[in-house]
Order: structure tokens, then C-alpha cells, then sequence
């Protein structure tokens, strides 16, 4: 475990959570540990508890808003260690939750194993990956995920969850719902066919050739691409998509069209119809728009920036300002994608938003 100690030794302040998330919030925490085995998570919840403080599990914190300081302990998950098991027609990965998730595809892909070149350069750990269904490219984590492995937070037992158990859909899974607040994740199990098929259906990927594709050279476009659009947090402060992309009915989505025949609609399966909010929120002026050093990112609206001193308050008031101002001209919800974490945890994003 990584004490106050080693941290005073680099020269950082030994409870500032700025360096710590990617959105870069001048915010602070009462208590900052690394835990390297799931015992350590176990002691830092159960001793949390003794002190009537909360508690707050992150991986490499490039989700998360914090609106202010935390008012208790946040442990980042650093659990280690992958395995690879041979079958007869797939690869089965097991990656304990804290290995870093793009690191994962490196390695996976360097030894041949190929599946997840489309969730190239995805910020984050392993064991965030199934809690929103980390999805890019045309591909999501439901299509490859094996099984996800939990633990009680209050009692330490640990549990397997199957892909079908784990109720996967668009930015969203049982580890939002029933197994959010008491459960940490600890691993994943990846199930990567040796069958493998190039998925280039996305936008960005239909111009590669099908015929001579390589998973290697979608790896490369992918992140080729990413780095074209995205802010690099170690740069300019941000949480990826700021909101989801809205999911409405099908007269909604005629409704639009009728107006802007351009508008990028995508068909679900169900029969709903999911909008760009990047291209929503481009339609109403926004890009750009900035309150204090928050601001919409200039090649990507869905993607709201710190340009270096922004504070929460300045992102909840632009979050804010986009909703309405979107909700005004398309009669459109949008939904944050981002977690908000107030003093105490995690926070009502409606509430925050009213
Ligand atoms: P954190 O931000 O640390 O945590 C997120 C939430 O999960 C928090 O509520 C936390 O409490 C909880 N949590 C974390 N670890 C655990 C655990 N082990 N057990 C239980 N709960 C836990 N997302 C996509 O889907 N597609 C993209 O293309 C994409 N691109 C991005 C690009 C950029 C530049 C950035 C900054 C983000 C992007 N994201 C994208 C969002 C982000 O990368 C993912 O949501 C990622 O999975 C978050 O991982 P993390 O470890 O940083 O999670
Ligand atoms: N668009 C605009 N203007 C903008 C942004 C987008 O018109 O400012 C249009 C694009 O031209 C395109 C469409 O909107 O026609 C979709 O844009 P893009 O392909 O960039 O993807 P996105 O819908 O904005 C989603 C995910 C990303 C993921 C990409 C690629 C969500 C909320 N976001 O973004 O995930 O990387 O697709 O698959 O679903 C994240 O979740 O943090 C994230 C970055």
C-alpha cells in the first residue's frame, strides 16, 4: 500500500486528488490509499465505517466530477496480474480489476490475441470496464466479456457474475444498480473468439478496406482517430463524454430528421433510435462555450474541458447551461455519463443539475 510518506517524498500534497482524476478539480481528500490486494479494500471500507466517514472506490478516476472536497477515504484500486488460458476456439483472460485497461489491449494485441483494438486508448482500469459498458468504435464490453468477479464490501464474500447476470446495455450495467454502493469489482474474465472478424461498421472505420484488414491497423486508426478528436487529460482536464447520447423513439427521431435530414441517428435493435449529442449540442453554438476555465472542447462538443483553473462549480454551471440550452431547441433530456462525487459519495446528477 502507498503511504502519505512516499507521496510528501514526490513533492505532492498528500491529500490533493488534482493529479489523482482526469478532470484535474482543485479538490482534496481527508484520507488517500492504493490498495494492491482486495484485504486492503476490505480494511480501508471497514475502517471508514468505524469512523462514520464515507468511502470512495476509484480506478484511475477518468469518470468521475468531483464537486468538492471528499470528506473521507478514497482507495484506488491497483489489483495486478493477468492470465491467459487457451481454449480451443477462444482466448479466456482473467485481469485483476486494477490493471490498466488500454495496457491490457496492448498486451493482448501484441501476443496475437486479438478483439479489443476497437476499445484502443479507453482511459481507466480493467475492473471500471464493466460498470458503464465501456463501448467504442462499434464495440462494447458486453461483446467480450466472460464474467466479472465481485466482492461484498461489507462482509468480503466474493461472488462471480456470468455476461447474462450482469444486465449490460448502453453506458449502464447491474454494477450501476443492485451491485453499485457495498461491492467492489476485482476482476474481469475476457472471452476473445480465435474466429476473429474485423468490426469496422463505425463512421470513422467504413473507409478501411474489409478484405486486407489487419486488427493491428484498426489499433492504429482507433487511436490515430481518438488522439484527433479527444483532449489528452494529461493536458487539458477532462472525463471523456460528458453526457450520454440521448436514446429516443422513432417519431422523435422523424421529427428531427424532417428539420435537419443530416442529423446522425443511429437504430437500436428495440426499435429506438440513439442522437449524437456532440452534434446537439454543435447545433446550438456551443462549441466553445465556455463559463471560467470550463468549456465545450473545440473538436468535440460532448466533451467538456478544464482549461486549467475551472472549478466544479464553473463545469456544473456549463453542464447546466448545455441541458437547458439543448432541451430548449430539440425538446431533448441530456444525461450526464460522468459520476458526480459530492463530500459524502456519489451524488443525484439531477439534483446537481436542477
Ligand atoms: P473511475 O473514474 O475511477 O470510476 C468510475 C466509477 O466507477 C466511480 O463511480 C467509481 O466509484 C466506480 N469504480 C471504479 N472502480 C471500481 C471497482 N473496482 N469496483 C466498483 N466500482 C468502481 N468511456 C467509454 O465508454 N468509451 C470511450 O471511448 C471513452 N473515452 C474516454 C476518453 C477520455 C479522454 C476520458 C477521460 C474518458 C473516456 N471514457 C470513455 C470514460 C472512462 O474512460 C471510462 O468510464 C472508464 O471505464 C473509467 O475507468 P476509471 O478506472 O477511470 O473509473
Ligand atoms: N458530432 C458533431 N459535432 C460534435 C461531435 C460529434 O456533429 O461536436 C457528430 C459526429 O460528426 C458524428 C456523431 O456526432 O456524426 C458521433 O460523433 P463521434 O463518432 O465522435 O462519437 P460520439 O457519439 O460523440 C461516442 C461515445 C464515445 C466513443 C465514440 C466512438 C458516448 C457518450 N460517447 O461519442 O465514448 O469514444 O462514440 O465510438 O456514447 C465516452 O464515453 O467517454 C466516450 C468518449
Amino acid at each position: 500500500m502507498t503511504t502519505y510518506s512516499s507521496l510528501s517524498d514526490l513533492g505532492l500534497d498528500k491529500y490533493s486528488l488534482r493529479s489523482l482524476h482526469t478532470f484535474a478539480m482543485p479538490v482534496k481528500a481527508s484520507n488517500i490509499i492504493w490498495a494492491e490486494n482486495i484485504e486492503q479494500i476490505l480494511i480501508a471500507r471497514q475502517q471508514s465505517e468505524q469512523k462514520n466517514e464515507p468511502f470512495l472506490l476509484l480506478g484511475e478516476g477518468s469518470n468521475v466530477l468531483f464537486l468538492t472536497d471528499f470528506a473521507g477515504t478514497v482507495v484506488f484500486n491497483r489489483l495486478r496480474g493477468i492470465t491467459i488460458e487457451e481454449g480451443k476456439q477462444d482466448w479466456f483472460i482473467h485481469a485483476a480489476a486494477g490493471e490498466n485497461w488500454h495496457n491490457l489491449v496492448c498486451y493482448l494485441l501484441e501476443k496475437g490475441i486479438k478483439g479489443l483494438e476497437n476499445l484502443a486508448l479507453i482511459p481507466g482500469c480493467a475492473g471500471s470496464a464493466p460498470i458503464q459498458n465501456i463501448g467504442a468504435y462499434g464495440v462494447e464490453f458486453k461483446d467480450v466479456c466472460n464474467y466479472v468477479d465481485i466482492v461484498n464490501l461489507k462482509n468480503g464474500q466474493q461472488q462471480r457474475l456470468l455476461n447474462a447476470e450482469c444486465q449490460f446495455s448502453y453506458r449502464d450495467s447491474i454494477f450501476k444498480h443492485k451491485y453499485h454502493k457495498d461491492y467492489a469489482i476485482t476482476a474481469i474474465g475476457l472471452r476473445l473468439t480465435k474466429l476473429w472478424q474485423p468490426k469496422i461498421c463505425y463512421g470513422d472505420l467504413k473507409s478501411l478496406d474489409h478484405s486486407i484488414i489487419t486488427a493491428q491497423a484498426i489499433f492504429d486508426s482507433v487511436c490515430k482517430i481518438r488522439r484527433s478528436k479527444l483532449p489528452d487529460p494529461k493536458l487539458l482536464g477532462n472525463a471523456g463524454s460528458f453526457f450520454k447520447n440521448p436514446i429516443v423513439s422513432a417519431n422523435t427521431a422523424k421529427e428531427l430528421l424532417k428539420a435537419y435530414p443530416d442529423a446522425p441517428c443511429y437504430n437500436q435493435s428495440n426499435g429506438t433510435v440513439k442522437l449524437a449529442a456532440g452534434w446537439l449540442i454543435e447545433q446550438c453554438q456551443l462549441k466553445g462555450y465556455a463559463i471560467g476555465d470550463a468549456a465545450v472542447h473545440e473538436q468535440q462538443s460532448l466533451i467538456l474541458i478544464n482549461r486549467g483553473n475551472a472549478s466544479p462549480d464553473d463545469i456544473v454551471a456549463l453542464a447546466r447551461h448545455i441541458c437547458s440550452t439543448v432541451s430548449y431547441h430539440f425538446s431533448i433530456n441530456l444525461e450526464p455519463e460522468v459520476r458526480f462525487i459530492g463530500a459524502q459519495g456519489e451524488c443525484n446528477i439531477t439534483e446537481v443539475l436542477l
